[in-house]
């Protein structure tokens, strides 16, 4: 869910629906405003899309300088306009909106039934708004009220309130993000800088348990006991056209076009190529050790968009010293959706440079988690930042000894605070649902983080030159594939069939995997990744000549995957291969081809997988799918 809200000079309401399109891949299956005007609270909300809403609002336009805003990805209950946010007492005096989960809801809600209120909704939020009915009702000025409220809340929240007659919204967070806005005359509060990012780039991160209240003349952060709060004013360092859609129709064209741009910022100053004896990672001669720690030391910035544009010599593998893993005698991911299949390359990245590590879903560590001691590196894989799976993952492995490094996008996000380091992959915004350039830049600083360890962990002898050199061509390479790819042919010839498959072995499994998610989340069409060598173990029993497989080659392991090429052809499978132009054996093979230029095997799949977002991406268009929202999912899962 996104929440918003605007206290300032001029009329909330346009500015409201700018925050909630802007914040609408975070959920958008309901959404909802309510503005205080004048006589009392407006409340418009409604299932949908933010069009719906506003279509409904256009009919009665509020108007008000002050207001809150929510668009929902439900958890509770069905998106319905009755469970659509804001949420009001029983007096239509207080309006609140939350993202996140109320865990003792029902507790809470069986007691306020109990003293006479009443509930329109299913929804877990619902018992906010009453809950600070009861403290104003006591006499409770409402920054008190809303103090108390908080102390009586367990779970995961960041919630905003207003009432009718108060000239403050006040908010707070518990393991949901929330960020500050500062303009002149006008405050604003989001669950991300985008929601307001064409309004100001001043920015607070706001951390865990502070309140913050804010009018149209300033702002004020306390802590749960009301005593000030000092927080540094960040400035966000990049223009609101990042997080716009420009001349393409989808934010997910727009995104696989910019991975170049996104691929060179990822490397640029992490690879030192000015040595005579070949590239290295850049040691860190002049490093100022400019890596998120957990104090507090963190670059400006929100869902990656500042991107350390001007900061080159920021958060990078220089800021890691060398002998940084030396004491790291285990290493273990935790990540979910497309971060853990960029996860599950960054392990075999690293399995093949002598060091061994382990990959989980971050859903199924945060219940039982794998052992680990002081020895333990924990890296958590995660985009946003906030996947709350991946965050609880984190958290139980530092609580019992872990080292922890989140790999994200998000100089601001949870993970990257709480983390000990964080390392950042620099790919600028993205809006899409489906992550695309996110996963490039992900697999890219792993390369490089896998060469760092194995330097200091394992006797894996010297860098990989040639590794290191292709890595900082590897934006020309996603170049040359945008600019020849075959998918929307390909994608032609084998439309309207009964199941795609994925395949691939070593770093073209992941890939393979990544294919499939991509092409089932937008297509909607059934879609599964396969390790190459498992289809003879039971997928191959749904193999037709209805089921076209693709088959993901990097240039190792060719013979093996060819193999398992004819078995599928055997089976009257198409099979679409994507493979290095030059390798004409599988070229001659395969019923249809996708190429991409030569490259180390190491990357190689990530080559591969630009074509497989394209390949995706037309299907869906064609299709006319909603592809940059897809039914059901949403960007940024903040609750387990
Ligand atoms: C959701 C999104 C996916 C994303 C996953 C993990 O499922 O729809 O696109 O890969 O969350 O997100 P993260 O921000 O942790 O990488």
């Amino acid at each position: 869910c996104g929440i918003t809200a605007r206290v300032g000079r001029g009329d909330a309401v346009d500015e409201l629906l700018t925050g909630l399109e802007n914040l609408e891949y975070r959920g958008y299956d309901s959404a909802g405003v309510a503005v205080r005007n004048g006589h009392g609270l407006s409340v418009h909300k409604r299932e949908g899309k933010i069009d719906r809403l506003k279509d409904r609002i256009e009919r009665s336009p509020p108007s008000g300088s002050m207001g809150i805003g929510h668009t929902r990805w439900s958890t509770h209950g069905p998106p319905t306009d009755e469970n659509a946010h804001p949420h009001t007492d029983c007096t239509e005096e207080i309006a609140v909106v939350h993202n996140g989960i109320i865990e003792n809801h029902e507790a809470l809600k069986a007691d306020l039934r109990e003293r006479g209120h009443r509930f329109e909704s299913d929804t877990d939020t619902e018992v906010i708004p009453h809950l600070l009915e009861e403290h104003v009702d006591r006499g409770l000025a409402l920054d008190i009220a809303f103090r108390r409220m908080a102390t009586q809340l367990q779970g995961s929240y960041a919630i905003a309130a207003m009432t009718a007659d108060g000239d403050a919204v006040y908010a707070t967070r518990q393991g949901s993000p929330l960020v500050l806005g500062i303009d002149e005359d006008c405050h604003y509060l989001a669950s991300d800088v985008p929601a307001f990012l064409e309004f100001t780039d001043r920015v607070v991160y706001l951390e865990d348990g502070d309140v913050v209240s804010i009018t149209e003349d300033g702002y004020e952060i306390v802590d749960a006991d009301g005593r000030p709060l000092d927080r540094e004013v960040r400035t966000v360092d990049w223009v609101a056209e990042d997080a716009e859609k420009g001349r393409y129709d989808h934010y997910m064209r727009k995104e696989i076009s910019e991975q170049p741009t996104a691929l060179a910022q990822t490397v640029e100053g992490r690879i030192d190529d000015t040595d005579d004896s070949g590239r290295q990672i850049d040691s860190g001669n002049d490093s100022d050790g400019n890596v998120a720690d957990g104090s507090g030391d963190i670059n400006a910035g929100s869902n990656g968009a500042n991107s350390e544009k001007n900061n080159p010599e920021g958060v990078s593998l220089e800021a890691c010293p060398p002998g940084t893993f030396t004491d790291v005698s285990a290493i273990q991911f935790v990540a979910c959706g497309t971060s853990y299949h960029a996860a599950l390359y960054g392990q075999q990245l690293l399995a093949r440079r002598g060091v061994a590590a382990q990959t989980f879903r971050a859903g199924e560590y945060a219940m039982a988690p794998a052992p680990v001691d002081d020895d333990t590196l924990v890296i958590g894989v995660t985009q946003s930042g906030e996947t709350a799976d991946t965050l609880e993952s984190l958290r139980r492995a530092a609580e019992r000894g872990a080292r922890t490094l989140a790999l994200t996008n998000v100089v601001g996000s949870t993970a990257a605070r709480e983390c000990d380091d964080a390392m950042f992959i620099r790919a600028g915004p993205e809006i899409g649902v489906a992550a695309t350039k996110t996963f490039s830049s992900q697999v890219a600083t792993l390369a490089l983080l896998a060469e760092r360890i194995a330097g200091d962990v394992a006797d894996a002898g010297g860098e990989d030159d040639q590794l290191l050199a292709e890595l900082s061509t590897l934006p020309d390479a996603v170049q040359r594939v945008l600019d020849e790819t075959r998918a929307m042919e390909v994608v032609d010839r084998y439309r309207g069939m009964d199941s795609y498959f994925f395949i691939g072995r070593g770093v073209a499994h992941p890939v393979a995997c990544e294919g499939a998610l991509k092409f089932k989340e937008i297509t909607y069409e059934h879609a599964e990744g396969f390790a190459a060598g498992q289809l003879k173990h039971g997928p191959l029993a749904l193999v037709t000549p209805n089921t076209p497989v693709f088959a993901v080659f990097t240039g190792r392991h060719t013979e093996k995957t060819l193999s398992n090429v004819r078995e599928v052809q055997a089976r009257g499978a198409p099979v679409i291969a994507v493979v290095s132009e030059t390798n004409h054996e599988v070229i001659d093979t395969a019923d249809a081809t996708l190429t991409i230029p030569d490259a180390h095997p190491d990357i190689a799949a990530v080559l591969a997988n630009v074509q497989l977002q394209l390949v995706a991406y037309h299907v869906a268009d064609h299709l006319d799918r909603p592809i940059d929202k897809p039914r059901n999912l949403a960007k940024s899962v903040t609750v387990e």
